[in-house]
């Protein structure tokens, strides 16, 4: 299942439709990363559990309508600190 090509997020499979854009409820990738039983996603024996802040991010994602960006967006590459060894403050935005 492939969440990178919006069609195929899209589109039902045996268990639900993976992705109802803006519709947490009945997307279910949602239902899965958040479960709490057997369906939950990753399954353990993977050993590739999400970070709290991981799965926040996805249901963001999902309730933003799953924009997705063009190859040929601008994107962060490189952020200098003047001076150098100063540290950005945690405000809670991460
Ligand atoms: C964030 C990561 C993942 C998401 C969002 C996810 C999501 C899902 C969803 C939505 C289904 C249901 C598909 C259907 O309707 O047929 C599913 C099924 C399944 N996934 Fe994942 N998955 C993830 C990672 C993984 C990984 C890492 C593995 C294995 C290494 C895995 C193994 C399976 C298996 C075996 C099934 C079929 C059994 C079942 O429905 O419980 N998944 N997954």
């Amino acid at each position: 299942m492939r969440l990178d090509i919006r069609e195929e997020a899209l589109t039902p499979k045996m268990h639900g439709t993976p992705i109802v854009p803006g519709d947490l409820e009945h997307s279910e990738i949602i239902q899965r990363i958040f479960a709490k039983d057997a369906r939950v996603m990753p399954p353990p024996f993977a050993h590739k559990e999400l970070t709290e802040t991981q799965k926040d991010t996805i249901r963001r994602w999902v309730a933003q309508g799953m924009p997705y960006g063009k190859e040929t967006d601008p994107t962060v590459a490189r952020i200098e600190m003047i001076p150098e060894q100063a540290e950005m403050a945690r405000r809670g935005m991460y």
